[in-house]
Formats: structure tokens, C-alpha cells, sequence
């Protein structure tokens, strides 16, 4: 068996909900094309009445439309039935190192992904080996969330600890692209190797910066797709 990209998606997706999902939880739900398989898993089981009793929060206008199209039951962070904390979170990747630190955002959602995945009990991460990088931030950006108006001091700051930022331009639409949230994204390369969990935190010290797309010290569960069918499980501990 030799599975495309897209069934290699949709195994993964699948296979992240049937390992963490259980009826009565409140279950955040990532963003990008990995990401809307469990989405459409979890829909399906609701409706089959195999899982009962979840209330979801979505991490993007994306997920959202998916979760309105499939009747699951949407809350947010705010809601007092979610009261600031979730059972599990399961959300794609751009790029995941040895120590299991990530990069994401590439489909611009890293700040709603962010806020969910640390108010997670458990992250679980789908991906494919295309994922799976020796480090992080030199064949996929790092994106940072930055206030419009700080456009060029973020910029300014980011070169100054080594890094190479470039406004994210909008496709069919004249300009940057806005977040969900109203803020422009810089997508930074690191020609030279960083510390992941001291650069997640210096970025996020520059003033304008809202949020950055590293993500460490989470302890995710990662499970990697494989063409062969096979769904490999890593974990940090
Ligand atoms: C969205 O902002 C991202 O963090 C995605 O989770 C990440 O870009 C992975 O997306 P794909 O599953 O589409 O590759």
C-alpha cells in the first residue's frame, strides 16, 4: 500500500481522535490541512453517537466553518462550560525537531493554536515525515504575530538576534495578510542554528510582537503518517 499526501493526512487526523478523544471532553481543534481530518473524524463519530457529550474550541475562522458545516458543538476559551482549560488539542505542524519543539503557523493561525495548546491537558500533533526537520526555522519560517503599526521596529529587532523576516503577502488580495486577530505576520528565517525555547521567549520580549510560531516544552504526542499506512508515535518522554 502506498498512501498520496492527502490519505496520509486523513490517516493521521483519524488516527489522533480514535488515541484522544473521548466522549465528555472539551477537545480544542487545530487549523491547516492536516488538521481538518480530525476535525471531520471527530464530526463523523458525533454524529454516528460513538463520542457523545464534546463541546470543541476552534483555533481559526478556518476550523470554524469546518466544525458549523459538521454540527460539532462550538465553545470558546472564554465560555464557562470551557472556563480556560481543555482536555486535549489536536493540531498540525510545520516542522518538528528531535525534542519534539514545533514550528507553526504556516497557515497563519499560530496565536489562537498557541493560546489552546497551553491551555491543553494533552497536545497530540499529526504530521507526516515531510515534517519531521534536524531543526527548526532554515527550510520553514518562523511566524511572529506582530501589531501592524510595529511593522518595521519588530523587523528591526528580529535581524538584530539573527533572524531574516519578510512580510506574509496575501494572495487575491492586494497587501499583507491579516490574522484572524488584525495583525500583520513576519515569517522568519534563521540562517544559523537557535535555541528553541530561549528564542521562543526572546522573540516574544520584542514590543509589537504579539505571538511567535515556536512552540516548546508542550511535551506533544507526535504521530507521524507514513505512506505505508503506518502511524509512527513519538513522544518526549
Ligand atoms: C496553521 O496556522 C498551522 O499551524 C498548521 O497547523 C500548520 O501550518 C500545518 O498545516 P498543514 O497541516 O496544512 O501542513
Amino acid at each position: 500500500m502506498s498512501l498520496d499526501t492527502t490519505a496520509v493526512k486523513e490517516l493521521v487526523g483519524q488516527h489522533a481522535v480514535d488515541e484522544l478523544v473521548r466522549s465528555g471532553m472539551k477537545v480544542g481543534l487545530g487549523t491547516g490541512s492536516t488538521a481538518v481530518w480530525a476535525v471531520r473524524r471527530l464530526g463523523r463519530l458525533l454524529q454516528e453517537g460513538s463520542l457523545r457529550d464534546i463541546l470543541a474550541v476552534a483555533t481559526s475562522s478556518q476550523t470554524e466553518m469546518e466544525c458549523q458545516k459538521l454540527g460539532i458543538p462550538l465553545r470558546n476559551m472564554n465560555d464557562p462550560e470551557i472556563d480556560g482549560r481543555i482536555d486535549v488539542v489536536i493540531d498540525g505542524a510545520d516542522e518538528v525537531d528531535p525534542q519534539l519543539n514545533l514550528t507553526k503557523g504556516g497557515g497563519g493561525a499560530l496565536l489562537r493554536e498557541k493560546v489552546v495548546a497551553y491551555a491543553a491537558g494533552r497536545v497530540g500533533i499529526i504530521t507526516d515525515p515531510s515534517k519531521i526537520a534536524d531543526r527548526l526555522g532554515l527550510n520553514f519560517p518562523v511566524p511572529v504575530e506582530v501589531v501592524p503599526m510595529a511593522r518595521l521596529p519588530v523587523t528591526r529587532s528580529l535581524e538584530a538576534i539573527g533572524g531574516k523576516p519578510e512580510v506574509r503577502m496575501a494572495q487575491r488580495k492586494m497587501g499583507a495578510v491579516i490574522t484572524d486577530n488584525g495583525n500583520i505576520l513576519l515569517d522568519v528565517t534563521f540562517p544559523e542554528p537557535f535555541d528553541p525555547p530561549l528564542m521562543e521567549r526572546r522573540i516574544n520580549e520584542i514590543p509589537g510582537v504579539v505571538e511567535n510560531g515556536l512552540f516548546c516544552g508542550i511535551e506533544p504526542v507526535v504521530y507521524v503518517g507514513k505512506e505505508s499506512g503506518e502511524v509512527e508515535t513519538r513522544t518526549a518522554r
